[in-house]
């Protein structure tokens, strides 16, 4: 008699009984696609470290919005790139601002998309700080009105979610007080729970024009090295009204999303942000990795760890893969 083994190859014999053995499934709608928005009209200016992602006027910026959204994709998140910045970063809270245009604009071709607006002062600031620069750095109490203003500037022309990603202490506790004072109640929002002091944020900067002059954000983003602080900024921001928590960046950190999903009961996010989706790109130019594999790979690994919600720059492909297979699917059954 032979010893009995585990035959865990009989599950993957075939494409059916893997799919039956799946554990996590990424769904189109929990997808959320960043856009950069800027001003003017017909405009679209490639990001080079980027392929396949632009600045868009509000015009092209609505147009892809509802491409997304016929994809399927649940939401896209909107980075406003404005004509000119300052030491307070007004543009930040403009009405006629690239970000409130281009708010109106998707709302009207893309009824159903959800529409998410980050809120930050960096792409706005001169300095490109994410809050008012002092003489001691960056000032927290002081930044939290003008938060506050660019987001009810946002829930004003139509944003259904506001996410802070400044890292400022007590943001979500005033943006929530603001919004609600104004009539938006309910106007969610998604706190940049935990975002890392990344290398991998080297690629936005560039769309964003949004380095630091001077200096670095280790002052209010977080050190690599921490998990167990990125617990409690999760549960300090839901405590002060954020409705989901998100990490960032997403690959290095899969450690803390699983952390956070096991101490919080709201949905987490997880963004995969600008350097990883670049790496994977440059690597797959080089022909050293498979690109499509890759972006599955690494989207699914984010809900494997935890996350309800995946922001990605691949949310256009993964969506567009998806609507493939229901097809091919669907071919099979009718034979
Ligand atoms: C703004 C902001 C950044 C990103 C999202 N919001 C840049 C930063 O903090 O420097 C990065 C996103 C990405 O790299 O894809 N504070």
């Amino acid at each position: 008699m032979t010893v009995p083994f585990h035959r865990g190859r009989r599950l993957r014999r075939t494409p059916a009984l893997r799919a039956m053995a799946r554990e996590t499934r990424l769904q189109p709608s929990q997808l959320v696609a960043p856009l950069f928005v800027c001003t003017g009209r017909g405009v679209r200016q490639p990001i080079a470290a980027m392929p396949g992602h632009a600045r868009l006027s509000p015009d092209l910026a609505a147009r892809e919005a509802a491409d997304l959204a016929a994809l399927g994709v649940g939401a896209v998140l909107l980075f406003g790139i404005p004509d000119a910045k300052d030491d307070q970063g007004s543009a930040a809270w403009d009405p006629d601002g690239p970000v409130p245009q281009a708010i109106a604009r998707i709302r009207r071709e893309a009824p159903d998309l959800s529409i998410w607006a980050d809120v930050c002062l960096c792409e706005y600031t001169s300095h490109g700080h994410c809050g008012v620069l002092t003489a001691d750095g960056v000032d927290n109490d002081t930044t939290l009105p003008l938060l506050a203003r660019a987001s009810i500037a946002y829930a004003q022309a139509g944003a259904d979610v506001i996410a802070p990603s400044d890292m400022m202490d007590g943001r979500v506790g005033a943006i929530r007080a603001a919004l609600d004072d104004a009539g938006h109640a309910e106007t969610v929002i998604v706190s940049y729970a935990a975002k890392y002091a990344s290398a991998f944020y080297g690629p936005f900067r560039e769309a964003a024009g949004s380095t630091p002059q001077h200096g670095d954000r280790r002052g209010y983003q977080m050190d690599p090295a921490n998990v167990r602080e990125a617990v409690r900024e999760a549960e300090a921001d839901i405590a002060e009204g954020a409705d989901i928590v998100m990490v960032k960046p997403g690959l290095p950190y899969l450690d803390v999303i699983r952390a956070v999903r096991e101490r919080v009961d709201v949905p987490v996010a997880a963004y995969q942000v600008s350097g990883e989706f670049s790496m994977l790109h440059a690597a797959a130019e080089r022909g050293w990795i498979d690109l499509p594999r890759a972006m599955h790979e690494t989207s699914i690994a984010l809900c494997r760890a935890g996350a309800d919600l995946v922001i990605t720059y691949f949310a256009r492909e993964l969506a567009r893969d998806f609507q493939h297979r229901a097809a091919g699917a669907a071919a099979e059954v009718r034979g």
